[in-house]
């Protein structure tokens, strides 16, 4: 497969679960864009710009990879970046339904968009940000989870929010 993919989320933050997506993506297509939603209803931890810069971070070398905002509807977003796929991970069962349903939505909004399920390297099967967060904010280890840096982040900002 060749053109663009779109890889949405809220990545709040991210995680080696996702690195892990994207990188498997990028074998399957030229360019994969990551796209940061807003999610304002998530009431996310890191705000967009601090999201967006961790991205970046963590895929700083690769031109194959670009990272960009977005705060409307994801199709309209996927047509901007001129993609025709949109990528998301599958970790267990419970993922399927809503990923379903979202795929479904979209397919009814953008027929020409199709959507590609990978699924979840087994070690971070039961890897969410929400989790993640939890954990370090009771002084757990999740070190396995997280790029370095992202760890560093996540820390200093916890230390700070107490
Ligand atoms: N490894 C580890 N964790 C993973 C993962 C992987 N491979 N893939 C997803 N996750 C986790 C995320 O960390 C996140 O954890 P959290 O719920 O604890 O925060 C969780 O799975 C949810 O996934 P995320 O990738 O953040 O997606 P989301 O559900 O927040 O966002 C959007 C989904 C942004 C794609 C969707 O809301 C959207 O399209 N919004 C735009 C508006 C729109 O078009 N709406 C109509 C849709 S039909």
């Amino acid at each position: 497969m060749t053109g663009i993919a779109v890889y949405p989320g809220t990545f709040d933050p991210v995680t080696r679960g996702h690195i892990d997506i994207c990188e498997r993506a990028l074998q399957m297509f030229d360019h994969v864009v990551i796209g940061v939603a807003d999610s304002l209803a998530k009431e996310p931890f890191f705000n967009i710009e601090e999201r967006l810069d961790m991205l970046r971070l963590v895929f700083d070398d690769n031109e194959h990879i670009s990272v960009k905002p977005f705060s409307g509807l994801l199709i309209d977003f996927a047509r901007d970046c001129g993609a025709d796929v949109i990528v998301r991970g599958l970790r267990a069962i419970s993922d399927f339904e809503y990923e379903v349903q979202l795929a479904g939505m979209n397919r009814s909004l953008a027929p020409e968009i199709e959507t590609v399920f990978l699924t979840a390297a087994q070690r971070y099967a039961f890897v969410s940000s929400s989790l993640v967060r939890e954990i370090a904010r009771l002084n757990g280890d999740v070190s396995e989870f997280l790029h370095p840096e992202i760890l560093r982040r996540l820390t200093e900002k916890l230390e700070a929010s107490k």
